[in-house]
């Protein structure tokens, strides 16, 4: 099932780079995802982790939990052509455990990564309005990971506000939506972060690589942290 799952998935490899960047780099913290829908880049993301975690000579010291916030509700006050409020309330494609056309609930994504005997995930269940700040004022660790996949300006707008808190030097962060509304950077994820780059005091935004069909990596660096090394 876990085969089919990656074969079925064209961001695994991108996935499986971020987590490899994650682990050398001795980054530690955990693996966010706003947007968790059924679970399945929440559980390739961990797939991938395991994986690593076998085969590498390159031993991490430390264990990641994995967070996933939705409110299972679906889109709401989209803008983009192909989104209609309400949408990815259902599951819409193959997915090893959810029908198509049923409705996805936090009870399915849990015993989804049950059946392919992964750790459970910490499941946020609420509008990311009320769920994410609430989450994050308690939440005492840092991220390794953030995949961001709300898909409309707003929502990723709200997220970035209040992730700052749990960046650090070498935090990766997947933009899933990044090239969508035909490639404008005026809307969406792009247009939110972009925002988000000009007054974020603390950090730059490496490049790091386009996946997919629409997805975007960048790695978050500390601006000043050539001073606080003893360099420039
Ligand atoms: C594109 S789907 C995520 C897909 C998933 N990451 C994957 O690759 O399988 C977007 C998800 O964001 C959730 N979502 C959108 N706006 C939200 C909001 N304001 N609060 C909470 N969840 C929201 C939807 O319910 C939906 O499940």
């Amino acid at each position: 099932m876990k085969k089919q799952l990656i074969e079925s998935d064209i961001r695994y490899g991108a996935i499986q780079k971020a987590i490899r960047f994650v682990n050398y780099e001795l980054i530690e913290g955990d693996v966010f995802e706003f947007g968790l829908y059924t679970g399945r880049s929440l559980a390739l993301l961990q797939i991938a982790h395991e994986e690593y975690l076998k085969k590498s000579i390159h031993k991490i010291n430390f264990s990641r939990d994995f967070i996933g916030f939705d409110s299972f509700k679906g889109m709401f006050k989209t803008n983009h052509p192909r989104w209609e409020d309400g949408s990815f309330s259902t599951n819409h494609s193959w997915h090893p455990t959810i029908k198509i056309g049923e409705a996805v609930t936090k009870g399915k994504v849990i015993n989804f990564f049950k059946t392919l005997n992964l750790k459970p995930p910490i499941i946020i269940e609420g509008s990311f309005e009320k769920s994410v700040k609430e989450f994050l004022k308690k939440y005492s660790r840092k991220a390794a990971i953030i995949h961001i996949d709300c898909d409309t300006y707003e929502n990723t707008k709200l997220i970035l506000e209040n992730i700052r808190g749990i960046l650090q030097e070498g935090t990766v962060i997947m933009f899933d939506d990044w090239f969508n509304y035909k490639g404008n950077s005026k809307y969406g994820e792009a247009r939110a972060f972009n925002e988000f780059k000009s007054v974020c005091k603390e950090f730059s935004f490496i490049d790091y690589f386009n996946y997919g069909t629409f997805c975007k990596a960048f790695i978050s660096v500390i601006k000043n942290g050539l001073k606080a090394a003893g360099g420039l």
